[in-house]
């Protein structure tokens, strides 16, 4: 479709921002099953990296189809779109120069596949928040799985929709099994050891 839009370049880069803020603005993908860890973690590291000092923001899945993704189901098409508009908005939190933390079940390979195509992948850190369905079941945080099992709720990730894990994320914690100070921990030396912070 032809649009007659055109792309303003700015007078103030990125690379400006980094500066002025010391840091590089990246994006930490959290995906997961519902109640893998994958908040508790985020929460954890966005705490710890302002103790630090460091610039961040959270978008968490519960949060935001409170609002602007208030129109969107747990459809295939939906959540396909639930994560295109985040891809989107984490791309611009990224390149505003924030350490993004991203939390979405996120469960198609494809649709994370798109957002790390946009982002780049030097920018983009696949967080795998890995916990066994029959865990997650058992801790039912929410009430959900009990739901789900009782055929109340559809399209119930991991047991009445897929979950695709990542083949090849950058960091992989097995929170069944791992303190979430060494799920934390795991995430600093990543940051550290690709310079995004020092
Ligand atoms: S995603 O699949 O589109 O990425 P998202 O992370 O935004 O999901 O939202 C997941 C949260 O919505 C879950 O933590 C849970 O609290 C709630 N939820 C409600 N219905 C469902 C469902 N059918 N499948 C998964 N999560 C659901």
């Amino acid at each position: 479709m032809e649009k007659n839009i055109f792309w303003q370049s700015t007078n103030v880069t990125s690379t400006d921002r980094e500066k002025l803020m010391q840091q590089k603005g990246c994006v930490l993908w959290f995906t997961g099953l519902s109640g893998s860890g994958k908040s508790t973690v985020a929460l954890e590291v966005e705490k710890k990296l302002i103790q630090n000092n460091r610039f961040t923001y959270l978008l968490d899945g519960d949060n935001i189809r409170h609002g602007i993704n208030s129109d969107l189901s747990f459809s295939p098409e939906d959540r396909k779109e639930n994560i295109r508009r985040i891809g989107e908005i984490s791309r611009l939190f990224e390149d505003a120069g924030l350490i993004t933390l991203v939390s979405f079940i996120s469960p198609y390979r494809k649709d994370r596949e798109v957002v790390r195509n946009k982002i780049g992948t030097d920018r983009f850190i696949e967080i795998f928040v890995d916990c066994p369905l029959a865990v997650c079941e058992q801790r039912d945080v929410k009430g959900l799985y009990k739901l789900a099992r009782d055929g109340k709720i559809k399209d119930f990730t991991g047991i009445s929709a897929p979950y695709e894990s990542p083949e090849n994320p950058e960091i992989h914690l097995k929170t069944a099994e791992m303190t979430i100070e060494a799920c934390t921990e795991n995430i600093f030396d990543y940051l550290k050891s690709k310079k995004i912070i020092r």
